[in-house]
């Protein structure tokens, strides 16, 4: 595939994600506010639970809310749901093209365990599924009925699942696969349960009949873990670029302290916006829990034994890589002008970890990131940092063109 039109894929996706990602958050965050502020006075209509005044954008907004629905249904009704649904398909797609694509590169990791591309696969996806799976039997038994105790036992299956794929994925893979476990349980929570039991409502309704309790609230409970559960999301997606998060000893439990400030956080919210005072305690929580995760990423990376390049087999391209002619210029530019940062330990003043993790030290390290040596240094100038260490044009112009001939990509995609 061409690289670099697969790079302008993969930001496309990335953007479109993004958008309805915060589309999703944003409505979702409205709502539950504007949800907390209701007040129940007398004087509303009928069926009406509370009202609320709002001001924006130039003008004045009285919000109702009907709990049940409106005597009768409006012609027009706006349903709040594409926004998580594409949210999900353009993680999924984000997943396909970066995780499970380039699988070596990012999802796998040796030392760690020895998964094939498609065992990594499988586990990664099909965690998803049995994630959403499990959680759902638990809402659904008996469990189900205590919100303390479900919240708890939530609580407790997103650490083991995260704790599970940090024994079998790289710590970014397992990070980014446990938000999307969370984020899978969340979208469907709304496709599954929120949006279905919301239908039966109107249709009861529209039939005269009264609709069974029993389904709102069901919706309100997974409502209720959707919101606390958007900022832990957000902190696994992102994590992504942040290695001490990811990849350290306890990074299990930077999952878990993570849970925490995320709850704690939406908590303060929630009783701000339903003016129930202001739990200012929750803050020093958080603050500590962060304090606390700092401390715990100094225990040093995991398993650092073996270099992931020593054990690894290296794939066909990788081996046209290293037997290209050009192999030997390559490796000249590599070693004088990146492996002082990017080594194991980088003897860069004021680099204490290598950065992003990409070692560049032995032959086997650059085969293997190849590809970002062509994009960040050979396609454009992002590396070194400032041209720090002088790269050359002609430099540059190796390793690309190392990386194309080897792979057989042409120079322009168009022309
Ligand atoms: C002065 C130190 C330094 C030198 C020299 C250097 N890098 Fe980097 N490199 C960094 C830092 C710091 C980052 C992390 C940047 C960030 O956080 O966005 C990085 C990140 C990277 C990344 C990962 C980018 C990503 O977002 O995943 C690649 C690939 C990379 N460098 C390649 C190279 C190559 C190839 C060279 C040599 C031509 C090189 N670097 C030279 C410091 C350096």
């Amino acid at each position: 595939m061409w690289p670099i039109v697969w790079d302008w894929l993969n930001f496309a996706i990335r953007w479109v994600h993004v958008i309805t990602g915060i589309a999703w958050i944003g409505s979702s965050f409205y709502f539950i506010a504007l949800d907390l502020s209701l007040k129940k006075h007398d004087g509303l209509p009928e069926g009406v639970s509370g009202d609320t005044w709002q001001v924006h954008g130039g003008g004045f907004y009285h919000m109702q809310k009907y709990t049940v629905a409106p005597a009768s249904m409006p012609e027009e009704l706006t349903w709040f749901k594409w926004e998580s649904y594409a949210t999900w398909i353009s993680g999924f797609f984000m997943m396909c093209v970066l995780y499970y694509g380039s699988s070596e590169l990012f999802l796998i990791d040796r030392n760690i365990y020895d998964l094939s591309q498609w065992q990594a696969i499988g586990i990664g996806f099909g965690g998803m599924i049995l994630g959403w799976v499990l959680y759902n039997f638990l809402c659904n038994s008996p469990i189900g009925k205590n919100d303390n105790l479900l919240s708890v036992l939530v609580f407790i299956f997103v650490v083991a699942i995260g704790w599970g794929f940090l024994q079998v994925f790289s710590g970014r893979g397992a990070f980014v696969h446990t938000g999307a476990l969370i984020a899978t349980i969340m979208s469907a929570n709304v496709i599954m349960i929120i949006i279905p039991n919301q239908k039966k409502t109107v249709a009861a309704l529209l039939a005269g009949k009264a609709p069974d309790p029993a389904l709102g609230m069901q919706a309100k409970q997974r409502s209720m873990h959707n919101n606390y559960l958007t900022l832990p999301v957000l902190f696994l997606m992102l994590s992504n670029h942040y290695p001490l998060a990811h990849s350290t000893q306890y990074s299990w439990i930077i999952i878990a302290l993570v849970l925490v400030i995320g709850v704690v956080i939406r908590h303060f919210f929630n009783m701000h916006h339903a003016k129930k005072g202001e739990p200012h305690w929750t803050w020093l929580v958080a603050t500590i829990c962060f304090i606390i995760i700092m401390w715990l990423s100094q225990a040093g990376p995991v398993n650092n034994e073996e270099t992931a390049s020593s054990s690894h087999a290296p794939t066909e391209t990788e081996l046209k890589l290293a037997n290209a002619p050009s192999f030997d210029m390559v490796r000249d530019i590599v070693i004088s002008r990146c492996s002082m940062c990017h080594a194991q330990e980088p003897v860069w003043e004021g680099l204490t970890i290598t950065p992003k993790l990409v070692v560049l030290e032995e032959d086997a390290d650059i085969v293997r990131h190849a590809e970002l040596i062509y994009k960040h240094a050979g396609r454009s100038n992002a590396m070194p940092p400032g041209n720090l260490t002088s790269v050359t044009m002609e430099e540059r112009d190796i390793l690309a063109k190392w990386y194309e001939e080897a792979i057989g990509s042409p120079r322009h995609f168009l022309w």
